[in-house]
């Protein structure tokens, strides 16, 4: 096997080990719809076995025969059934959805083993990367779950440092390359690339994300009963989905964190919130959301050399004492927690504690090219979306890269989003 398979069969592993442990519960709970924007966990489970099966047997012809029967594995084709459906679905019960992804990743790892120097293993990193997505989408079903918590509170995390929450650095204006190509990023998804000089006129951007202390202040000042500093889309999402502060949060100071109660910790970044929420608060706060060329450029532009960083750090791989991400923490660490972590222009925690809503809609890059999985982002360009960068702490390391796009609807909170503030220098 070629270097890279073997890097490719650890990640494989890493990820189908968490697939495991967070389908490691009892059948009521995988099969239950807990929340209507959320699958059944069984669902995610045995789709995480298709698609590796459509895409890693069968090169993404989908006429050809699956482990499966035509048409039971139809059922996770997630464009025929919309997630608040598929619990009334005849899906595989868990023992066999188990036993399904495993048949499938046996051969999976059969055809790795004959892998020659000739094969691109970018299929393989392309299903890394899928499994690891439903892992943390996983992660957001299991925080919308009401009941007695099953995951405890989660893995110790470094400190925060004082005096960094409402900083921020000036970057001044200049092309930089926005984007990857397929030879500095060989496992970079689609909308990623191509690389290509973008110029951005000079800003400056928050150290670190926005706290929750500071959201706090926000709430108390009746950021949630005053439509001026909400859009008009904003403040009739207010009204009609009752917000009065981020999913979770209670009004006595307390948070529900995958089940367990806990005072609000003032010195981590807000998560759970809709871009509506992100952009008012950037308002009162006399600020605004930066754009996704404004993030990468703070995030891997070195100005001193004139080129990128593979991350915010430096060419080296992420660590523990880099960034928090892999999902086993179950929650953002303080502001501050990683200074090692910072790019060159200062800039902190940018990959991993929350996904960072941005200004910018979800576009193509020019020159954009359709990967293998076609659908991943194609149809979605140009709907109704916004861009999150850099990751949370519950995406795995090959979600974890700069240049990786998210995308949600605006008055989506269940995502571990939090976001940090921009202002034009
Ligand atoms: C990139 C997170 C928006 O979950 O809808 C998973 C990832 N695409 N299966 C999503 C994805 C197909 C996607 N996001
Ligand atoms: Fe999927």
């Amino acid at each position: 096997m070629t270097a890279p398979y073997e890097l490719l069969v650890r990640d494989l592993t890493v990820a189908r080990d968490r697939t495991l442990l967070l389908t490691d519960l009892d059948e009521p709970e995988l099969l239950r719809q807990h929340d209507p924007l959320m699958s059944p966990m069984v669902w995610d489970l045995a789709h995480i076995g298709q698609q590796e099966d459509l895409w890693l047997l069968r090169g993404g012809e989908a006429g050809r025969p699956g482990v499966l029967p035509v048409q039971v594995e139809a059922l996770y084709d997630a464009f025929t059934h919309p997630r608040a459906v598929r619990a009334a679905l005849p899906l595989l019960p868990p023992v066999e959805a188990r036993g399904y992804v495993a048949a499938v990743r046996d051969r999976v790892l059969d055809r790795i083993a004959t892998a020659t120097p000739d094969d691109d293993p970018f299929d393989v990193a392309m299903v890394v990367s899928h499994e690891e997505q439903h892992g943390e989408t996983m992660l957001q079903t299991l925080q919308l779950r009401r009941g007695p918590a099953l995951l405890g509170t989660g893995a110790a995390l470094p400190p925060g440092r004082p005096g960094v929450a409402g900083t921020s650095v000036l970057v001044a204006g200049g092309p930089f390359e926005l984007g990857v190509d397929g030879t500095s990023e060989p496992f970079s998804l689609d909308n990623e690339r191509p690389a290509h000089t973008v110029d951005v006129p000079a800003f400056r951007i928050g150290r670190v994300p926005v706290t929750n202390a500071e959201y706090a202040r926000f709430v108390a000042d009746g950021g949630y009963t005053t439509a001026r500093w909400w859009s008009a889309r904003g403040w009739a999402h207010v009204a009609d989905a009752g917000l009065q502060r981020p999913m979770s949060w209670h009004a006595d100071g307390t948070r529900t964190r995958f089940g367990v109660v806990e005072e609000v910790p003032g010195d981590e970044p807000v998560q759970h919130v809709t871009h509506f929420e992100a952009e008012a608060y950037a308002t009162w706060a006399g600020a605004r959301l930066p754009t996704e060329q404004e993030w990468e450029k703070a995030a891997v532009w070195d100005p001193t050399t004139g080129r990128r960083r593979r991350f915010p750090w430096g060419d080296t791989e992420p660590t523990p004492t880099l960034v928090n991400s892999g999902g086993t923490a179950l929650r953002p660490a303080p502001v501050g927690a990683y200074p090692a972590g910072a790019s060159p222009y200062g800039v902190e925690q940018l990959l991993g504690d929350v996904w960072e809503w941005t200004a910018s809609d979800f576009t193509a890059w020019p020159g954009f090219t359709p990967m293998l999985y076609a659908q991943y982002s194609e149809p979605f360009f140009g709907g109704d979306y916004k861009v999150l960068r850099g990751g949370s702490w519950a995406v795995g390391a090959s979600v974890l890269r700069p240049s990786f796009r998210n995308w949600d609807h605006l008055q989506r909170r269940q995502v571990f989003s939090g976001f940090r503030l921009a202002w034009d220098a």
